[in-house]
């Protein structure tokens, strides 16, 4: 009898972190590519890693395993701002500078960067290609 209460409270345990995760998943319901959301649960997710440029190129390298679809970067990100812009890529709001600092001494949750894991060189090209030509 008492092996029994303890497997109902297991269980009980079990559901309770169950209706957590799923509380969480329904929260604000982004749009269809916020990066916030595996869109096949049961295959996983294979990171994207495309690019069409040199600067995009050094973005996905250096950025883009937190900061694509489900990264940290991204998940974190979609609770501060709006999570449609949750992804670095589809803001429009970015300057280099902005971009830079954040790298160079980290921001919140971010690691700040050294200049042995990105030299100076490249954080100008991948902060170029977030400002999307802004100063
Ligand atoms: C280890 C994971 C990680 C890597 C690698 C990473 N970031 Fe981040 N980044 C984050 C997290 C997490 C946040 C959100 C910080 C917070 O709000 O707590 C963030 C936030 C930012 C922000 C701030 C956005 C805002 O709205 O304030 C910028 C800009 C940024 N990252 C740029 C970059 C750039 C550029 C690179 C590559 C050179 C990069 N990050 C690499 C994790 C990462």
């Amino acid at each position: 009898m008492r092996r029994l209460a303890l497997i109902a409270v297991a269980l009980g345990a079990l559901a309770a972190c169950k209706q957590t995760a799923a509380g969480n998943a329904v929260a604000p319901a982004p749009e269809a590519n916020s990066g916030t959301q595996v869109k096949n649960a049961t295959g996983g997710m294979i990171p994207d890693r495309s690019y069409k440029s040199p600067a995009e190129h050094l973005f996905v390298d250096k950025c883009g395993m937190c900061h694509r679809a489900m990264g940290m970067g991204t998940v974190i990100l979609a609770r501060r701002v709006d999570p449609k812009i949750a992804m670095l890529e589809q803001r429009n709001d970015l300057t280099r500078d902005y971009v830079i600092t954040a790298a160079r001494n980290g921001i919140g949750n971010m690691p700040r960067m050294q200049r042995g894991e990105v030299s100076d060189q490249q954080l100008a090209v991948i902060a170029g290609y977030l400002a999307k030509g802004k100063p």
